[in-house]
């Protein structure tokens, strides 16, 4: 993104430790776990990319075995090059989150802790998460409840059945205010003896801490054996789905600006009005592009209080939406915009534009332009309506 001189680039306050540092023994591959294939890229670039497509930045921890440091690194490089730390984890879960929580950055406040295992976790789930941590000030995991029944065994004889509806079990991401799981780690590794627990929750609560449950997603379900490989591997090619999206934009004509539409300067035309440079082009593009992939809307993700976007061009969102877009892990297919205005007329620009916003986008940009027969706002001359369709490809 590029920052207004003078500003700094606001730091993360939450990070999600993704660790990978184990040896998948269960799943028998050659290698450790989080390195293994899934439909073209590893289990350890499906789970970075569903924590990257979380509304709020994050510090991306991986925890890597010391073997795979190197390929970690230009992974976690190249899908999130901001705020990305490799650590080496050890020889249990336990010690390999220490170690991520050991690599935290001075300013975060909130601490996901996730498996690389869980590879096809929606980032619905880290937003759900990082939002019940900040409102409730305690430790917060996705839970879903328990369908199969349950029973207490003594060897191969049923002792009892469990009354199963108070229980559930529970997923990553879990989330935590970071000086409390900071501490309740010092304290569980204290002792002689350091305490292992089962998940971080249990650290947590051993500490004294409040831990509440949210609904976990069926999709974070963790892949263990080869059976759960097969099962993602089937997930994914389901779920290779091309979605659409569909974004409005309106501004009123404003005499006093120059006018910017689809990322181009028009000289001599009557400019619009806006807390941006006013393209209504650009972001309807974008609202379109953000609700095809799940992501809301610009408004949402780029709140028009936002200094950093004061007078922004559309190139600006346009860059920023398709990183959100790719990040939650889709490939455009195609924009289709159509203007509804009195002027600009697209005539002879209208291939510029098109080939302006398709390198803008990455993927083919139409244009066309209609007026309304003098009718509505449009018709009136007070402004332009603009709307746009966009197809993507899920590629995780
Ligand atoms: N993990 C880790 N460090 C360890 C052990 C586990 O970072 N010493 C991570 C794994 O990489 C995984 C998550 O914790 O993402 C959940 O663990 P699990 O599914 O048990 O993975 P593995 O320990 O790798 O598998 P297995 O138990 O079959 O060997
Ligand atoms: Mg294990």
């Amino acid at each position: 993104m590029t920052e207004p001189e003078g500003r700094l680039p606001e730091r993360p306050t939450v990070a999600v430790i993704i660790v990978a540092a184990g040896s998948g023994a269960r799943l028998g591959e050659n290698g450790p776990k989080a390195f293994v294939p899934l439909r073209g890229k590893t289990i350890l670039e499906h789970s970075i990319e569903g924590a990257l497509g979380a509304i709020e930045e994050a510090q991306v921890v991986i925890v890597a075995p010391a073997s795979h440091l190197a390929q970690a690194t230009s992974i976690g490089q190249r899908l999130a090059p901001q705020y990305v730390t490799v650590v080496a984890g050890g020889d249990t879960r336990q010690k390999s989150v220490a170690a991520g929580l050991a690599a935290l950055e001075p300013g975060i406040l909130t601490v996901l802790v996730h498996d690389a295992a869980r590879a096809l976790t929606p980032f619905e789930l880290f937003d759900r998460i990082t939002r019940e941590v900040t409102r409730t000030g305690g430790g917060v995991i996705p839970a879903l409840p328990v369908s199969d029944t349950i029973k207490r065994v003594d060897a191969a004889t049923v002792v009892e059945t469990v009354d199963r509806s108070d229980l559930v079990h529970v997923q990553t991401p879990q989330g935590f205010p970071r000086q409390h799981l900071v501490e309740a780690y010092a304290a569980a590794t204290s002792g002689a003896v350091p305490v292992e627990y089962t998940d971080d929750a249990a650290l947590f609560s051993a500490a004294g801490h409040t831990v509440t449950v949210v609904d976990g997603e069926a999709r974070a379900f963790k892949i263990t054996t080869p059976w759960d490989l097969r099962r993602a591997e089937k997930l994914l090619t389901l779920g290779a789905s091309t979605r659409t999206g569909f974004g409005v934009d309106v501004h009123a004509y404003d005499a006093a600006e120059p006018l910017w539409l689809g990322g181009l300067y028009w000289p001599d035309e009557v400019g619009l009005a806006g807390h941006s440079d006013g393209d209504a082009m650009c972001h309807a593009i974008c609202d379109a592009l953000l609700s095809a992939a799940g992501l809301g809307d610009l408004g949402g993700r780029f709140g028009t209080d936002d200094p950093r976007f004061e007078g922004a061009h559309g190139d600006v969102f346009i860059a920023e939406t398709i990183a959100l877009v790719n990040g939650a892990g889709y490939a455009v297919g195609n924009v289709s915009v159509q203007l509804v205005a009195k002027h600009p007329r697209l005539g002879e620009r209208r291939m510029e534009l098109e080939s302006h916003l398709t390198s803008l986008v990455g993927a083919p940009v139409t244009v066309s332009a209609t007026t309304t027969d003098g009718l509505g706002f449009t018709g009136r001359g007070e402004g332009v309506a603009v709307m746009a369709t966009a197809l993507v490809h899920a590629d995780r």
